[in-house]
Formats: structure tokens, C-alpha cells, sequence
């Protein structure tokens, strides 16, 4: 009996120690590694389904925090989606591996256990596990980058720039879509291979003022700017910018999605035009399918840039709006002094907005129909350095006059969240934008 325990103990030593295995762990393997994690952390994970893949695969995230089950108010909303593109691998590997960190080293590691008491990590592993299945084992190939339908999941979602309205969406986009209607996420990021360069938005343009020689500028462009830099300095090399396999390089690492190259209904864009999320896509390794004893150097060059990004969903500032009987106010508009989103934040249903800013002063205006429009000064510092984004509450007033609401343009509704109308006159493509597009994009895959 003795030597049992022993032997017991000194497995689950092993185990500790030595953590999740180094290798690509297929859709079954992936199943029973989230649900005994599950099992193993159940007072800081919780597991859910968003939907099934075409072949029927479930897609699986995994939640961590101090409270997985709900959101909590002031615990802004974090997630990561990996192997998005089924035969780019590493980011599937990688977002294994930092579950297993985050759950071993809660109430032991300093800055795990702050990073989950203070923020709510999803993680997606595969968004796209039927092209995960199909994959060629190849550095630069496109087998397995599509779903079933042989669809290209980074070009099938709404975009605010081009009338792709009428487009049918694969079960893996609408997923995704469905998901971002139940949480409010704050900060998000993809993960890709093929390059080592963090990419932000805009992806795309229609040659309005956005554009700005060759670059799609969007209203929060510093940003995404410090967002893509915080990952690529605090990975090992990709802030040196080296290109792959003689692209060009990449200064400090990030780069200007479009500038890069235009890409028509990617998920960046998405995410941050309709369900208010800042979302960059990060292109982690040149090998999309690398050799399994590549992986535990790619993790080591990845991690603390994993980490530091989760820790900067708290920069800015962050509250609650409430209306004239201090009841939260619901889709009240939050806008920002200079700022011209091109659907305006909104407070959640619970009242809740989240608003990304660098430290500095900003102008901040509120507008919910029937209460007097407030407009407020603030001073935001560095959030991140104490894991919160400053608290700064709304407390709106009767108006003596019928105020309305503040008219949203109709593809930014929630009704419509992820459902644009395509009669939105300020977001209609132009064909020769549209063309060129899709010339570039059978061109550049990545
Ligand atoms: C995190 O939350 C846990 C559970 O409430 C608590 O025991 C712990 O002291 C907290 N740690 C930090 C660093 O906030
Ligand atoms: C912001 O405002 C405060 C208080 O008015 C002032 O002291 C500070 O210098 C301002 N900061 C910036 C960056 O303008
Ligand atoms: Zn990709």
C-alpha cells in the first residue's frame, strides 16, 4: 500500500514537473486533455462547446478565471483562437500549453494568479479542427488551411468595408459570431503561421479616409499599435522583423493589416468594428507545420509575449453607466473625443463598457435617449501595471427636453450585430478595391 502511494505521488510529480506533452494532440487527444483539465482545476475552468465544425467536430473553449462560470462586473472579457487555418499547427499546440501553465501555476506564480483573479481568459484551441485532421505535415503548403467546404474561414466573416452581406457563412464563422453576441470580449487575439509578425486591423478598406498610403488607419490605430508591440517585444525574436523565407522584413515586428496585404472578411476587423473587441492576428512561427521537437523552443519564445498580451486587457478605462433611477443603462453610447468608431461603443447589458485607451487625457461623452448627454474629462493611467483599467462610472440625468438616442448606422444595432444590412451608405466597397482584392488574395496566403 505504501509503495503505491508512493508510486502514486511520485506519477503525479511527473506529471507536474513535466506538464503537457510536446506534440500535436489530434481532436480526440485535444477532447479528453480540456475535460480532464476540467476536472483537475474545476474551481478555475469551466468547459463549453460554441458549436460544431462541418464534420460535426465540437468546438471546445476552455474559460479560466477566479469566477469561470459568469462574468463578473469590472472583469473585462480575454480570448485567444488558435489553428483557425487547420494546417497552420502551433498556435493549437501553443494555447494547449498555456492552459496547462495558467492551471498549474494558479495561487503559486505571482502573475498567473493575478492575471486569472483579474480578467476572464477564454481559449479556443482549434476553431477549424476538420482542416486540423486534413493537414499536410509542410512548412508552407495549404493543405488542411480550409474547412470542410474547402472555405477560407480568415475571408468569411461581414465586412464593414465590402458588400459581402448576402455571403453565406460556414458553421465555424457563425460559431464565432453567435459567441461574441453571449460575452462582451474586451481584447482578443488569433493565432496564425506562415510568418512571426503581429498584424492589426484594418485588414481591409473602400479608399475612404482610412486609407493613408497603402495603410488602413483605424480610429484606435496607437492602440493596436502598443497592443502588436507588446507581443512582439515580448517575444524573443519577432520584434526583430525578419521576414520568412525572404518576404520582406517587418519593422519591430507588426505591421498594418492591410499595408501588409488587403484581405477581404477577416476575423480582426470583425471583432472590432461589430462586437467592439480589439483583436490583432498573430502570425507565430515561418513553419506553419513544424517538426514536434520544434515545439517546446516556439513555447519558449511565445510565452511571456501569451502572457504580457492577456495582461494589457487592462489598459484604459472602464465602468458602468446608470440611468436617472440608477438602474444600468443598456446600449448607451461611450464615445471617445477623436475617436470615430465606425459603430460606436456601446454599454452592455449589464451597463458595462470597456474602452482600451493609452495613459493620457481623454474626452469622454455618454448618450442614452431620455437622459441628459454627459461629457467628462478623465485622466487614464498605465491599467495594466496594477491589473485594472481605471474604474470611472456614469450616472446619467432625466433630461427636461426628449432627448433621443443617439441614431446608430443600421448595421451597428445589436439586432443586427452580426448581421449587417448591406443599404449602410458610408460602408459600400468599391469594385475596383473588390477586385484588386481577390487578386491579392490568391496571391498571399498566410
Ligand atoms: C486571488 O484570488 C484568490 C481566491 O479568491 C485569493 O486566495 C488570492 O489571494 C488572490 N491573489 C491575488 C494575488 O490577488
Ligand atoms: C492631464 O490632466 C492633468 C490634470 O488636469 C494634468 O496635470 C496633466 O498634465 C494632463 N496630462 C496630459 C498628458 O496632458
Ligand atoms: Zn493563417
Amino acid at each position: 500500500m505504501f509503495v503505491f502511494t508512493l508510486c502514486l505521488w511520485f506519477w503525479f510529480w511527473l506529471s507536474s514537473v513535466h506538464g503537457l506533452e510536446f506534440r500535436y494532440h489530434n481532436s480526440v487527444e485535444m477532447e479528453q486533455y480540456l475535460k480532464d483539465i476540467h476536472e483537475t482545476y474545476p474551481d478555475i475552468t469551466h468547459l463549453h462547446s460554441i458549436g460544431q465544425s462541418v464534420e460535426g467536430r465540437e468546438l471546445w473553449v476552455l474559460i479560466l478565471g477566479q469566477h469561470p462560470r459568469e462574468h463578473r462586473t469590472g472583469i473585462p472579457e480575454f480570448k485567444y483562437v488558435g489553428n483557425m487555418h487547420g494546417n497552420e499547427v502551433v498556435s493549437r499546440v501553443l494555447l494547449l500549453q498555456l492552459i496547462d501553465y495558467l492551471t498549474s501555476r494558479y495561487l503559486s506564480d505571482p502573475l498567473v494568479t493575478r492575471l486569472l483573479n483579474s480578467s476572464r481568459v477564454h481559449i479556443l484551441p482549434s476553431m477549424n479542427p476538420d482542416g486540423f485532421e486534413s493537414s499536410a505535415r509542410d512548412c508552407i503548403y495549404t493543405v488542411g488551411r480550409y474547412n470542410k467546404n474547402g472555405v477560407d474561414l480568415n475571408r468569411n466573416f461581414p465586412d464593414a468595408f465590402a458588400g459581402n452581406t448576402e455571403q453565406e457563412r460556414e458553421k465555424e464563422v457563425r460559431a464565432v459570431m453567435d459567441w461574441l453576441k453571449t460575452e462582451s470580449f474586451v481584447l482578443s487575439a488569433n493565432l496564425h503561421g506562415g510568418a512571426v509578425v503581429a498584424s492589426y486591423p484594418y485588414d481591409n478598406s473602400n479608399g475612404g479616409s482610412e486609407l493613408q498610403k497603402g495603410y488602413s488607419m483605424s480610429p484606435d490605430d496607437d492602440v493596436f499599435i502598443q497592443l502588436a508591440n507588446t507581443y512582439s517585444y515580448s517575444h524573443s525574436e519577432m520584434h526583430n522583423g525578419k521576414g520568412c523565407y525572404g518576404s520582406p522584413d517587418f519593422t519591430n515586428g507588426i505591421t498594418n493589416g492591410y499595408y501588409w496585404y488587403p484581405l477581404q472578411g477577416g476575423m480582426q476587423d470583425y471583432n472590432y468594428v461589430w462586437a467592439q473587441c480589439l483583436e490583432l492576428t498573430l502570425e507565430i512561427s515561418c513553419c506553419k507545420f513544424p517538426p514536434e521537437s520544434q515545439l517546446p523552443g516556439l513555447w519558449e519564445a511565445n510565452k511571456p509575449a501569451l502572457l504580457a498580451y492577456i495582461q494589457q486587457v487592462h489598459l484604459g478605462v472602464k465602468g458602468v453607466v446608470t440611468d436617472s433611477y440608477g438602474m444600468p443603462a443598456v446600449n448607451a453610447v461611450v464615445e471617445v473625443a477623436g475617436r470615430k468608431n465606425l459603430c460606436p461603443f456601446r454599454t452592455d447589458h449589464n451597463g458595462e463598457y470597456y474602452r482600451l485607451l493609452l495613459p493620457g487625457n481623454y474626452t469622454i461623452t455618454v448618450t442614452y435617449a431620455g437622459h441628459n448627454t454627459l461629457r467628462q474629462t478623465i485622466q487614464v493611467p498605465y491599467g495594466p501595471d496594477t491589473f485594472s483599467a481605471l474604474t470611472h462610472n456614469f450616472f446619467l440625468q432625466k433630461s427636461d427636453y426628449s432627448s433621443k438616442a443617439t441614431q446608430l448606422p443600421p448595421s451597428c444595432t445589436t439586432a443586427n450585430l452580426g448581421v449587417p444590412q448591406s443599404d449602410s451608405a458610408t460602408l459600400l466597397p468599391s469594385v475596383f478595391t473588390t477586385l484588386t482584392l481577390l487578386l491579392l488574395q490568391t496571391l498571399l496566403l498566410s
